[in-house]
C-alpha cells in the first residue's frame, strides 16, 4: 500500500513539473528588464529543448507570440531576435556600428587564427576585408572570368555526356563550384573521382552543417560534445589542406619569382615579396596599403595614397584561416543556391521555357552570356532573386553581439547582448510578400517589367558584416544558371517525387535530394 501512494504521489509531482516546464517554455524564466521579453524556457536549458531541427521557424512562429523583437534563452544566455525587414535594418543597418560584433562561440576555441566571419569589427577584421577585396581585384575579372567560363564548359560536357538520363544534379554543382573556388584560391581543380575532391567536400560540409546544431545542442549532454568534435575535424581538415596549398606556392615561388599571379595565394606571395621593393609596379595593393578602409580600395586609389608600415593582422599566421573563409564562405552557399534554382526549374516549367526565350531573343544560342547581359535579361534576374529569397540559402544570420549599449525599440540592448538576425522571417513574411510559399519571379517586377527588389529581401544580410562574397556569388549563379537553361531542358527524372521548397535545415539551407533529365536542346 505504502509503495503504491509512493508512486502515486511521484506520478503526481512529475505531471506538475512537466506541465511546469511545458508552460516555462513559453512564459519561462523572467527576461531581464532592458531585454524584449521572450520566452525563457526552464533553467539550464532554457528554450532549447522547444526548438526543432528549424530554429527560423521557430523564431517566425514566435513572432506571432511576441512580435518581431523578443528574447529567447538558449541554454543559459538571453538571445535577441530580430523579425521581419524592418527590425532587422533598424539594428543591422541603422544601428551597426552597435549591432556588428560577433559573439565569443564555440567557433573561438576551434579556429586558430584571425580571419573575417568570426571575427571581432577591429581593425583586424577590417583589414582582412580590405585584404580579401584586394587579392580578388588583383586576381582580376579577366582571370576571374576565364576561370567560371572553363570550369562551366566542363559541367557543360559532363551534363551532354549524360545525354538526358536521370541524374543527381548535386554530383555536377558539386564539382563546378569546388573547382572554381580551388581554382580562384590555389589554381587547382579535381576529377570527380579524386579521393581529395570528396575528402574536402566531406571536410567543408561537417564543418558547416555542425555549425548550425552548435547553438540548439544541449549542453551537458554528449550531443553538445560530439557538434564540438565534429566541427574541430572538418575545420582541421580544410586548414591542414589549405596549409599543404600555402606551402606548395612558397616553394613555386622560391624556384621562379616571376611566375604568373594565376590564383590568390599567387597575389598574397607576390604581394608579400614586394614590401621591400620601391613601388614601380604602381597598381599592386601591397600589404602596407591594407590598414584602409574597403570603400578607398575598391575605388582603386591605392597607388596615390601614402604608404603606412602598419602590416598587423596580414601575416602568414592568418593566411590560412583567411582562405578558410573564402574556401567555406564560397562553396556550400553557392552549391545550395544552384541547387534551388535547378529545383524551381524543374517544379515551374513555364518558369524555365520564359527564362530560356528570353536568353534566346536577347542573347542568341551561341554566345555566352556575361555578367553585364544580368540587366539585359530582366526576367531571369528576377528568376535568380527569387530563388535566392525562397531557397533562404542562410536562413539564420551568423549571431551579432551588441558592442556599446543601443536603444532598438524602447529596449536599451546592453554591451554583450547576442543577436540572432532571422532572415527567413524576412522572406517568408506574408505582411512584405503575397503568398510568401509560392515560387512566383514576377515579385521582382514592376508593372513595366523591370526589375524592382523590395526592402525586406536580405539573402546576403545587411549592414556592416554584410556578405563578403555577394557579388561573387551573383555572378558565379547567373553564369551557371544560364549555362544550363541555355543549353539543355530540365525536366523531372521519371517517376520522381519532387521535393517542396523546405529543404534540409543546417548553417546552410539545401533542398532534399532530386533528381532530373537534362535534355541537350537542338541549336
Ligand atoms: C548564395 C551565396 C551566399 C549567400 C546567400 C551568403 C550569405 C551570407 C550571410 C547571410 C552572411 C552573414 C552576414 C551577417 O553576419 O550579417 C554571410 C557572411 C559572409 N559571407 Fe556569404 N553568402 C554567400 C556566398 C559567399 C561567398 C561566395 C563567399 C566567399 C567567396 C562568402 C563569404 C562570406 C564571408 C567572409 C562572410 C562574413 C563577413 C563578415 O563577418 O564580415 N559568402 N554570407
Amino acid at each position: 500500500m505504502e509503495f503504491l501512494v509512493l508512486t502515486l504521489f511521484l506520478v503526481v509531482m512529475a505531471v506538475v513539473l512537466l506541465s511546469i516546464a511545458v508552460s516555462r517554455g513559453i512564459r519561462g524564466c523572467r527576461t531581464p528588464p532592458n531585454l524584449p521579453p521572450g520566452p525563457g524556457g526552464i533553467p539550464v536549458l532554457g528554450y532549447i529543448p522547444w526548438l526543432s531541427a528549424t530554429p527560423y521557424r521557430d523564431f517566425q512562429e514566435l513572432r506571432k507570440l511576441y512580435g518581431d523583437f523578443y528574447s529567447v534563452r538558449l541554454g543559459r544566455r538571453w538571445h535577441v531576435v530580430l523579425n521581419g525587414s524592418r527590425v532587422i535594418r533598424k539594428a543591422l543597418v541603422e544601428n551597426g556600428s552597435a549591432c556588428s560584433g560577433r559573439p565569443n562561440w564555440i567557433l573561438n576555441r576551434i579556429l586558430k587564427g584571425k580571419a573575417v566571419a568570426n571575427e571581432q569589427p577591429d581593425s583586424h577584421w577590417r583589414m582582412h576585408r580590405s585584404f580579401w577585396y584586394a587579392l580578388f581585384r588583383q586576381l582580376g575579372h579577366d582571370r576571374i572570368d576565364k576561370i567560371i567560363k572553363q570550369e562551366l564548359g566542363s559541367m557543360k560536357d559532363a551534363l551532354n555526356r549524360e545525354n538526358g538520363s536521370p541524374i543527381d544534379p548535386s554530383d555536377f554543382v558539386k564539382l563546378t563550384f569546388c573547382n572554381i573556388i580551388c581554382m580562384f584560391c590555389f589554381g587547382k581543380r579535381y576529377a570527380a573521382e579524386d579521393p581529395e575532391f570528396h575528402r574536402l567536400q566531406h571536410n567543408a560540409d561537417t564543418y558547416m552543417q555542425n555549425l548550425a546544431k552548435a547553438s540548439r545542442s544541449l549542453p551537458f549532454c554528449g550531443q553538445a560534445k560530439k557538434v564540438f568534435q565534429d566541427i574541430s575535424a572538418g575545420y582541421k581538415g580544410i586548414i591542414k589542406f589549405i596549409k599543404e596549398r600555402i606551402e606548395e606556392h612558397k616553394s613555386l615561388r622560391l624556384r621562379d619569382r616571376t611566375r604568373a599571379c594565376d590564383d590568390l595565394l599567387d597575389v598574397y606571395f607576390n604581394g608579400n615579396e614586394a614590401i621591400d621593393e620601391v613601388d614601380h609596379i604602381g597598381i599592386l595593393p601591397r600589404m602596407q596599403d591594407l590598414n584602409m578602409n574597403d570603400s578607398k580600395l575598391m575605388n582603386g586609389k591605392i597607388a596615390s595614397e601614402p604608404r603606412s608600415k602598419n602590416m598587423n593582422g596580414i601575416d602568414e599566421a592568418n593566411l590560412p584561416n583567411i582562405v578558410l573563409d573564402i574556401f567555406v564562405g564560397g562553396l556550400e552557399t553557392i552549391n545550395a543556391a544552384m541547387m534551388w534554382s535547378l529545383l524551381a526549374m524543374v517544379k515551374y516549367p513555364d518558369v524555365q521555357q520564359k527564362i530560356q526565350k528570353e536568353l534566346r531573343d536577347k542573347i542568341g544560342p551561341h554566345q555566352i552570356p556575361t555578367f553585364q547581359q544580368i540587366n539585359e535579361l530582366p526576367y531571369t534576374k528576377a528568376a535568380l532573386l527569387e530563388v535566392y529569397r525562397i531557397g533562404n540559402v542562410i536562413p539564420l544570420a551568423i549571431p551579432h553581439r551588441v558592442t556599446q549599449p543601443v536603444v532598438i525599440d524602447g529596449y536599451e540592448l546592453p554591451t554583450g547582448t547576442r543577436l540572432l538576425p532571422n532572415i527567413y522571417s524576412a522572406h517568408m513574411d506574408p505582411e512584405e510578400w503575397i503568398n510568401p510559399e509560392e515560387f512566383d519571379p514576377t515579385r521582382f517586377l514592376d508593372e513595366k517589367g523591370q526589375v524592382k527588389i523590395p526592402q525586406a529581401f536580405m539573402p546576403f544580410s545587411v549592414g556592416k558584416r554584410v556578405c563578403m562574397g555577394e557579388n561573387l556569388a551573383r555572378k558565379e549563379l547567373f553564369l551557371a544558371f544560364t549555362t544550363v537553361l541555355q543549353n539543355f531542358s530540365l525536366l523531372p527524372a521519371d517517376d520522381e517525387k519532387m521535393p517542396n521548397f523546405d529543404g534540409i535545415p543546417g548553417t546552410t539551407r539545401i533542398p532534399l535530394p532530386f533528381k532530373l533529365r537534362a535534355i541537350p536542346l537542338k541549336t
